[in-house]
């Protein structure tokens, strides 16, 4: 078995497909700009999803990157020995180009070679096929040719792959298709009967764990619920570096990985607690994957709040505090020692300096510290718990509602979380996203009205640089069907005046008929003819610059409308400041 580092690791990944002809996609912010309604980037292939619908990309057709990502729906399986919030994901991309047989004989050829894995230890599945869609027998080809034997091969129908899940739950417009997934069993680890009589690689029991996914993108979702083929058959492959690096040390914890190992030591002489005991081993990997996740999302520029990712953030940073206290029985423990072990990859051009990242943690946990041995007596002594209970703990000692659900859950209650939300109205502080259906990350859709408003957005952020200042900046945006939200940065505090002049501006240009066009250029070239780019991002030496008639240059990658006399008047209905120097519009 091989041993190496990390950093080992993502450079033999990207050297391996610099070697076959890619390039290497900058990773994209961990908060998405332009995606509607995911609070997250949560796969590589996000930012890339205009071009698995059929745009041009401007690095080309075979692309790879490290992508640190989030996925909060698992946050509640996060204490077993692999299940984690934040992570980096490895992927590569065929945009059209090379299909199932090239994907799978070289990821194999990266695993077996490359990482010198034993083949015996690693195992494969492959899309049975379903009402609506044939099984992947051209895969199950490709495997046998590459020497898999047939009982290492495993069909199943869910192996199948987009945003939003399976075929059916799929929204109209989405990308899908069927997926390969590699495996690697570890077979210290005994099946453990209460997942079933046998084991096999989607068995839950720990002794197989997915290393990495090659997903056949070729099939969009129609309204009629059927599958029409893309523009061109796509590869779109992820693979999880802590995951890849638990099989390279053959051991099924990935806390025991160098990325965990120190922060997980700085736990336990903080605590007096030890990762051996099996009582304090999940709280300890809750506190590990929590900080680091937290660590993350404040690089990319999330405060803690009541609203959408600075929730969850609060709600990483308050579990941890709270598994803390479990650990110690105090509660003045201090964290800095752990949160110094975290090192994130910057996806950000100016990280923060680790010290004001610290300082931000530290507010948000002393903020809780009383409140929470304050509402943890009073669970104590009541002996059942309601939505209203809940709210008023919420409200009063800062207690998340998942928080307050999983301490009932140990007592076998539940909350109504319909009272909990009416209580939340009522207080008038319902924040949209507090729900947690939010945590789930959403969709972002590719209706005709959503690419209206994405073209909108560019107008309007010229249209405040020239009602405003060219301090001005954009902070991001969120964009659905219904609405066009754009956040941004001014030294001076815009005037009702001046937004009405924004819209004005956006309006007559909106009847002007402007074309919309795109040129590939050099980074350097874009950035000198003007072009406006988003601080937050980095960008790959080749971009996209979108064009509206000789008013507006910016970076992007697209889709937009052809010409602006599509998007029809908009009107500005909200505004408001969100932060220092921050605001926010609304638009429809
Ligand atoms: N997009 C695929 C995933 O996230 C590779 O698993």
């Amino acid at each position: 078995m091989m041993s190496i580092t990390t950093d080992q690791l993502r450079n033999k990944f990207g050297a391996f497909w610099e070697k076959r002809a890619h390039r290497r996609v900058p990773p994209a912010p961990l908060i998405p700009k332009d995606d509607p309604t995911t609070l997250f980037t949560s796969s590589g292939m996000q930012q890339l999803l205009p071009y698995l619908l059929g745009q041009t990309h401007p690095l080309g057709k075979r692309l790879y990157n490290i992508q640190p990502c989030l996925r909060t729906q698992d946050i509640e399986a996060v204490g077993d020995n692999r299940h984690t919030t934040f992570f980096e994901m490895l992927g590569n991309w065929s945009l059209g180009d090379y299909f199932k047989k090239d994907q799978l004989a070289w990821f194999w050829e990266f695993l077996t070679k490359d990482l010198s894995l034993p083949k015996t230890k690693l195992a494969v599945s492959i899309f049975k096929g379903d009402a609506l869609l044939p099984a992947d027998d051209e895969s199950y080809r490709v495997w046998k040719q590459l020497g898999i034997a047939e009982p290492r091969i495993f069909r199943y129908d869910d192996n199948w792959w987009s945003r939003s899940g399976m075929p059916e739950q799929m929204p109209s417009g989405e990308p899908g298709g069927p997926d390969s997934e590699v495996f690697y069993e570890f077979t210290q680890v005994k099946h453990d009967r209460r997942f079933g009589p046998h084991c096999h690689p989607n068995c839950d029991c720990g002794r197989f764990l997915e290393i990495g996914n090659s997903v056949f993108m070729e099939y969009k979702k129609q309204a009629d619920g059927r599958f029409a083929a893309l523009p061109a058959k796509n590869i779109d492959f992820g693979g999880g570096l802590e995951r890849m690096t638990a099989a390279l040390n053959n051991d099924p914890d990935m806390f025991q990985t160098a990325i965990f190992r120190p922060i997980i030591r700085a736990i336990e002489a903080e605590t007096h607690q030890h990762y051996d005991d099996p009582r304090q081993r999940a709280n300890l990997r809750i506190v590990a994957d929590h900080l680091r996740a937290a660590v993350s999302l404040i690089q990319a520029g999330v405060l803690p709040t009541n609203k959408e990712q600075g929730y969850v953030l609060r709600r990483l940073l308050r579990r941890s505090a709270l598994k803390m206290m479990r650990l110690t029985g105090r509660s003045d423990y201090s964290l800095s020692a752990i949160y110094h072990q975290i090192k994130t990859a910057p996806v950000v051009n100016q990280p923060l300096p680790d010290h004001t990242v610290g300082q931000i943690i530290d507010q948000e946990v002393d903020k809780f510290r009383s409140g929470l041995q304050r509402g943890l007596r009073i669970i104590e002594k009541i002996g059942r718990i309601d939505g209203k209970i809940a709210f008023d703990l919420y409200q009063n000692f800062g207690f998340p509602l998942e928080m307050t659900e999983e301490l009932w859950q140990e007592k076998g209650q539940t909350i109504d979380r319909k009272q909990f939300q009416d209580e939340f109205k009522k207080h008038k502080q319902l924040s949209r996203t507090a729900s947690a259906d939010k945590f789930k990350g959403g969709l972002a859709d590719q209706s005709e009205q959503t690419v209206r408003y994405h073209t909108a957005t560019h107008l309007i952020h010229q249209a405040l640089f020239d009602v405003l200042g060219n301090d001005v900046r954009q902070e991001g945006s969120n964009i659905t069907g219904s609405r066009l939200r754009f956040d941004f940065y001014s030294l001076t505090k815009p005037t009702q005046e001046q937004i009405d002049q924004v819209q004005t501006i956006v309006n007559a240009k909106i009847k002007a008929g402007l074309p919309v066009n795109h040129a590939i250029m050099t980074k350097a070239e874009a950035l000198r003819s003007g072009a406006k780019s988003f601080f937050r991002e980095k960008y790959p030496d080749r971009v996209k610059v979108y064009r509206i008639g000789d008013y507006s240059q910016e970076l992007c990658g697209g889709p937009h409308v052809t010409n602006t006399r599509l998007i029809n008047r908009i009107t500005v209905y909200k505004w408001e400041k969100i932060g220092s120097n921050l605001y926010r519009l609304y638009a429809r």
